[in-house]
């Protein structure tokens, strides 16, 4: 199959003829079970018509993803909502309230409309309303339910910007709109409405914090930041091995002086075995590392930015063929946990703790 693929000027206050003529018709390959990748605030999604059952499994074929693991349904109006669970919990109104539309995916019980194929088997269903305002107008031309995860193949660190939704899904999808780089970096927050308390399933810009601030109590996952804790996590995805570059990934924690020392020593050991070394710093100590590629993602002071560059360095290192990745670790709390949670799926939780 050709894909097409499409540009949408980004920070422009409206579409120009010829970019609402494109989301038309992006809309209606939806409509007609086809596959469309698209920009969305957290990361690129890869959306088909989320109330056909034919257009889940062809997302699944695209990414080779098992199917056992659920979609999120992306609407574009927070009244639609209603149709496609059969409960909204008087908490999920006020989160609707508060982070709709956002980087926020709350999960409900589902209603007839939402077929098992969209949910991976489930009686719930991920309802996510993202802010980008192309997202937005394409799920309105599509017919308000477009069922996107992330638009890269399974396992591969998700997608924030073009090039790499077509290194993923070019020849496999019929449309791709490059919006340019998306905002955030990280996929949405995740959480479960249908227990009390909610429950975060996945850590993300709408952080812990903040949803106490509108719910009260909010419980987390266990299994999100460890890897023995025996249970399996209530996010089926968040089981697989994930985000993971094709290089072998440590994460390296401790005083920061320790932990350059301990990556010079290993990169030197990895590079006299022939091995390409690369490592993920941040701009306080980026000029003490010495590797075949060191990368700074910018400064602890803002942990915004090291969000948004995370996944590109793990797909730059696959561009540049590197075997060894060492990364520092970040924080536990706020942004920080959604970092070090996808850093650690990333590194098969891999850690190293120095003293
Ligand atoms: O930011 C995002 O959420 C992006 C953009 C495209 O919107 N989408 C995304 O989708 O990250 P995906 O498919 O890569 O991740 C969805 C996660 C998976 O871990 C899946 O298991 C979980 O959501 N999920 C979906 N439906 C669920 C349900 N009913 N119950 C529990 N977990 C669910
Ligand atoms: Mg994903």
């Amino acid at each position: 199959m050709d894909t097409e693929i499409v540009r949408i000027r980004q920070d422009e206050e409206s579409f120009s003829g010829e970019e609402d003529a494109a989301l038309r018709r992006a809309g209606e390959i939806i409509r007609q079970g086809g596959l469309v990748a698209f920009p969305t605030e957290t990361v690129y999604g890869l959306g088909g018509d989320g109330l056909n059952r034919e257009s889940s499994r062809k997302i699944y074929a695209a990414k080779g993803r098992p199917s056992d693991n659920p979609l999120i349904v992306h609407i574009c109006r927070s009244e639609d909502l209603e149709s496609i669970v059969s409960e909204v919990p008087e908490a999920a109104r006020k989160a609707a309230q508060a982070f709709w539309p956002g980087p926020l995916t709350m999960i409900f019980r589902k209603s007839d409309k939402v077929p098992y194929e969209t949910t991976g088997g489930l009686d719930t269903v991920a309802v996510r309303f993202p802010s980008h305002r192309v997202a937005q107008k394409l799920i309105e031309y599509s017919g308000g339910f477009v069922a996107a995860p992330s638009a890269n193949r399974s396992g591969r660190p998700s997608p924030t910007v073009a090039k790499y939704v077509t290194e993923d899904m070019d020849g496999r999808i019929e449309m791709i709109i490059d919006g340019g780089e998306v905002g955030i970096g990280l996929e949405s927050t995740i959480i479960d409405m249908t227990v009390m308390p909610p429950q975060i399933l996945r850590p993300g810009y709408v952080t812990r914090q903040m949803l106490a601030e509108v719910l009260g109590e909010v419980d987390t996952d266990v299994t999100i930041m460890s890897s023995d804790s025996g249970q399996a996590p209530r996010a089926p995805g968040m089981k697989y091995r994930h985000y993971a570059p094709k290089g072998e990934l440590v994460i390296v924690e401790g005083d920061a002086k320790a932990v350059a020392a301990y990556i010079n020593a290993q990169a030197q050991a990895d590079r006299r075995a022939g091995r390409k070394t690369g490592v993920i710093a941040t701009d306080e100590t980026l000029e003490q590392y010495r590797a075949d590629s060191v990368k700074g993602v910018g400064t602890r002071a803002d942990e915004e930015t090291i969000a948004r560059h995370l996944f590109t360095a793990l797909r730059e290192f696959d561009d540049e063929g590197v075997d060894s990745i060492y990364s520092e670790g970040f924080e536990s709390d706020g942004l920080g946990q959604a970092i070090m949670n996808r850093l650690l799926k990333a590194a098969g939780h891999r850690v190293v703790r120095l003293q």
